[in-house]
């Protein structure tokens, strides 16, 4: 009985109440990518010298992949948004279950172990609510290197044949343009003998900014951003100081959604405009206006009108905003297509969202939504990060108080979220009775 009110105790307190219906006004500021510090923050076991980043935002993933670094024998100090992580020497090569089956992107630390140590012992990422998410794509680039790789009782052990234990370079053509086994396998050909190159590789940003990182850690890669990377092997990395982690793209976009959902004007900077092309053109087509100024874009929307999105890998609209951007539809003149393209099982906000009003009909993985006066609060659950991002924006908008749970997944990936809303005057609160 204590178990159960300790629990119910606990679920209580992880809720975000919003209170819809609140203007916002003034400027929303931008974290660095999680995404990318997350797989910059690998990239340290490829040297024995410090690597700092700076711009890291403060985030239970960072926790995590603080933790899993640890576990390998790198130090690791943190002091606000810089990290410094040296890993002069690596206690081990094998992260464990616990700590990698909570962070997918832990599984990527499988490409620098091999390129550094010679061998890796890395469990598989565990499932995930979204989709399938493989590592195929990984585990053959790895091989085409020249590692040794073995799939056993849920592990994946890696090792690099010959007694200088180093990878070599080679042509490898993914399947399909995963941004993690392009960061997997980047990271690993940066100390191989040789040249690689991967073709139809990913174009992502984080990509981008984890192959400007390597370069500044004396890693000579060429094509990061375009479908073709080249890397050339060298024989040791450097550390580096003061690198900072880009801002974060989908953060940026659910903030602009957030503004669109309130019919609200508002700054959101740091921004690379570039890195939201897609996103500004959708809500430029949805009937906003949206100034770009250097790093820090103004929009100011007018009346939404429904368009039409598929979700497709960088430059095209990116699956993790999928379901912020529906939000929005939900409240927007006339009926919207939105095909998820990415992930097989990544609507599952949907119901949620009908709770609150929303009318929606889903046909296999595309969701035909047809937008509707006004949504009305109802206490719903955020199954993955970024449809909590969107409940909290249907709440924004929505008649009464929306009771958001599923903050696990939120903390995750917004770098205080409720602070940086309440902060522009929406009312959003962590329920701690
Ligand atoms: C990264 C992002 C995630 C984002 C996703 C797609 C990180 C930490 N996470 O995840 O937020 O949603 O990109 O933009 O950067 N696939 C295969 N075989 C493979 C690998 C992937 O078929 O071996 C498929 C997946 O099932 C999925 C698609 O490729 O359909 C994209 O996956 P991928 O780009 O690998 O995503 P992640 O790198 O895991």
């Amino acid at each position: 009985m204590m178990v159960v009110a300790e629990a119910s105790q606990e679920s209580l307190k992880r809720r975000l109440n919003v209170s819809g219906g609140h203007g916002l006004n003034g400027t929303l500021r931008v974290s660095g990518a999680k995404n990318s510090a997350l797989v910059l923050m690998t990239a340290s076991l490829l040297s024995e010298e410090t690597i700092e980043l700076t711009n890291i935002p403060s985030l239970t993933d960072i926790d995590g992949m603080s933790a899993i670094l640890r576990s390998l024998g790198v130090r690791v100090d943190r002091r606000a948004d810089r990290i410094r992580l040296t890993a002069a020497e690596l206690s081990g090569s094998a992260p464990p279950y616990e700590l990698v089956n909570s962070l997918r992107a832990s599984f990527f630390s499988i490409g620098p172990l091999l390129g550094r140590m010679g061998h890796a012992r890395v469990p598989l990422p565990g499932g995930c609510r979204i989709g399938a998410r493989p590592v195929v794509e990984h585990i053959r680039g790895l091989k085409a290197l020249g590692a040794v790789v073995n799939v056993e009782h849920g592990i994946v052990t890696a090792s690099v044949p010959g007694v200088r234990k180093r990878l070599s370079g080679a042509q490898i053509v993914l399947d399909c343009p995963s941004v993690g086994a392009t960061e997997t396998i980047l990271m690993a050909a940066v100390l191989a003998d040789g040249v690689s190159r991967i073709e139809n590789a990913a174009q992502e940003p984080e990509v981008q900014d984890l192959a400007k990182l390597l370069n500044t850690m004396g890693a000579r890669v060429t094509g990061a951003g375009g479908p073709v990377i080249t890397v050339e092997g060298v024989e040791r990395l450097l550390g580096c100081s003061n690198y900072p982690v880009i801002p974060d793209r989908i953060e940026a976009g659910t903030f602009l959604m957030a503004a669109a959902i309130t019919r609200s004007p508002l700054l959101v900077e740091p921004v690379i405009p570039e890195h939201l092309s897609a996103v500004i053109q959708k809500l430029r087509d949805c009937g906003c206006n949206i100034d770009i100024m250097g790093r820090t874009v103004r929009i100011t929307p007018g009346e939404i009108t429904a368009v039409d999105i598929t979700t497709q890998p960088f430059p095209g609209f990116p699956t993790d905003l999928q379901a912020p951007f529906m939000a929005l539809m939900c409240t927007a003149k006339g009926t919207s297509v939105i095909s998820e393209k990415i992930y097989e099982n990544r609507l599952q906000h949907v119901a949620e969202l009908q709770r609150m009003g929303a009318s929606i009909r889903l046909e296999g993985s595309t969701a035909i939504v047809e937008g509707v006066a006004q949504l009305s609060a109802a206490p719903v659950t955020g199954s993955d990060l970024r449809a909590a991002a969107a409940m909290v924006l249907a709440g924004l908008s929505a008649r009464g108080i929306t009771e958001v749970a599923g903050l696990k997944h939120l903390d995750r990936g917004y770098d205080d979220l409720e602070a940086k809303l309440s902060g522009v005057g929406a009312e959003v609160k962590r329920n701690i009775c």
